[in-house]
């Protein structure tokens, strides 16, 4: 019989929002079983709660002082069937898809080969931490189903849409496309998102169906925008020559006309963005899905497109969350994109790219992009027990701020390591990796 209560003592960081994160030194997190698996009860100084639970019967309680937790991560945009091209030449994003990518998203047609490869990146999503968020896969059904049935979390996944632009070994037809998403929307529901790789690359009135389809199934919807200025160049020039979008200007207008924007819709990239652009997003409610590892210089492995303005994306209220965009992102770990946000920005001189906002953007707005932020994303009473154990330097420092900056920047210079930050991982209050 599972314990009644389980109470892990460590160091917690538990992130309120983007100004603010608890810290608690010497700590207890304190969970209760349910149906459903452990929620968190409560969180406190270890030597408060300790004594308050010395008489319960069903207790376990796990000495972890010296390390730190803090809430597992929700990567809000990776493709897991990028794996393999994490590390291969990047110049720019066009190039690389072509070159690169869309040949190693083609090997996932044969069915044995995408159920290994899904067995290996839910190990590795499990050992960086990684138990929530929105991912690609190919345009072959399996890799959708073969993603939501070994990741373990909370993740929608969606088969990226091929009708056009595309290279005839990863092209699917329209009727082909369109029956794909009504079969896994309503199998998959919520845990779906419908996911028209980009506006190049489907047909308009392929977007507009299965948007309506999602809708119709209560499932999400994912696509990129406006990641690089060439790729604005190409997608406008595309659709000047399409019947019903030669007048359209811009590219999130595009998306607009097609219905593919709304709260259960999130944009991977956002970069270059006009006013009138970021005002459609928000009046649809549209969330960014922000990735700064991929979207970094070419010398430090990402595509080299650009620096998202988070600032001006708060301005028009805009939801946005932090994603790795596995494999435009070299590294799996959230830590490596955080590390990666806060740099980026102070290089650029914005101010206010905090580790405190960073940890934020990875935890709980990425729950909320999913709709799940009442269950998900921090310590908060009554929260599923989704956590992470990492190791903590001795001289951790009492200021929050400051204490988040020695744990996250630790591995700056060695980027691999990011990968083997985590100690432990907990779903639910049980423990489904632990590095030896
Ligand atoms: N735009 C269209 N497809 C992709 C992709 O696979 N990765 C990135 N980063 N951008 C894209
Ligand atoms: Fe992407």
């Amino acid at each position: 019989m599972l314990p009644l209560y389980k109470i892990i003592l460590c160091n917690i960081l538990n992130p309120k929002s983007d100004k603010s994160c608890e810290f608690i030194k010497n700590g207890a997190l304190v969970l209760k079983r349910s149906e459903s698996g452990y929620k968190v009860l409560e969180i406190g100084k270890e030597k408060i709660i300790l004594p308050k639970y010395a008489s319960k019967r069903s207790i376990e309680v796990m000495d972890t002082l010296g390390k730190t937790c803090m809430p597992s991560f929700f990567d809000t945009h990776f493709h897991w069937v990028q794996d393999d091209v994490r590390l291969m030449p990047k110049k720019n994003l066009l190039q690389w898809l072509i070159n690169y990518t869309w040949p190693y998203e083609a090997k996932f047609k044969d069915k044995s080969y995408s159920k290994d490869k899904a067995q290996k990146f839910a190990g590795e999503l499990a050992s960086v931490g990684t138990l929530g968020g929105a991912c690609y896969a190919s345009i072959h059904a399996h890799t959708a189903s073969d993603a939501l049935k070994y990741f373990v979390g909370d993740f929608v996944v969606g088969n990226v849409l091929m009708t056009m632009e595309s290279p005839d070994y990863l092209t699917q037809t329209k009727k082909q496309a369109v029956a794909l998403v009504k079969k896994q929307t309503e199998k998959f529901k919520e845990k779906y998102a419908v996911t028209p790789r980009f506006a190049p690359t489907t047909h308009p009135e392929v977007m507009k169906e299965t948007a309506a389809l999602a809708r119709k199934n209560k499932s999400f919807i994912q696509t990129h925008l406006s990641e690089t200025t060439n790729e604005i160049d190409y997608v406008l020039g595309l659709y000047s020559k399409i019947k019903g979008y030669e007048k359209v200007k811009t590219y999130t207008d595009i998306y607009k006309k097609a219905k593919v924007l709304g709260p259960k819709t999130i944009m991977g990239h956002g970069i270059y963005l006009s006013d009138d652009e970021l005002t459609t997003l928000a009046n649809t409610k549209t969330s960014i899905a922000h990735c700064p590892t991929s979207n970094a210089p070419v010398k430090q492995l990402g595509l080299g497109s650009g620096l998202f303005n988070f600032k001006k994306a708060e301005k028009f209220n805009i939801h946005w969350s932090l994603a790795s965009d596995i494999g435009g992102g070299p590294f799996v770990s959230m830590f490596d994109v955080m590390q990666s946000f806060v740099a980026q920005n102070e290089k650029a001189n914005v101010k206010g790219a905090t580790y405190t906002k960073a940890l934020y953007r990875s935890t709980i707005a990425g729950a909320k992009a999913l709709k799940l932020d009442k269950t998900h994303g921090s310590l908060e009473k009554g929260k599923f027990a989704n956590f992470i154990l990492v190791n903590t330097p001795k001289d951790l420092s009492n200021k929050t701020e400051e204490a988040l900056k020695q744990i996250i920047s630790k591995n700056k210079s060695k980027r691999k390591n990011y990968d083997s930050m985590v100690e432990q991982t907990f779903y639910k209050g049980e423990s489904i990796f632990q590095r030896h």
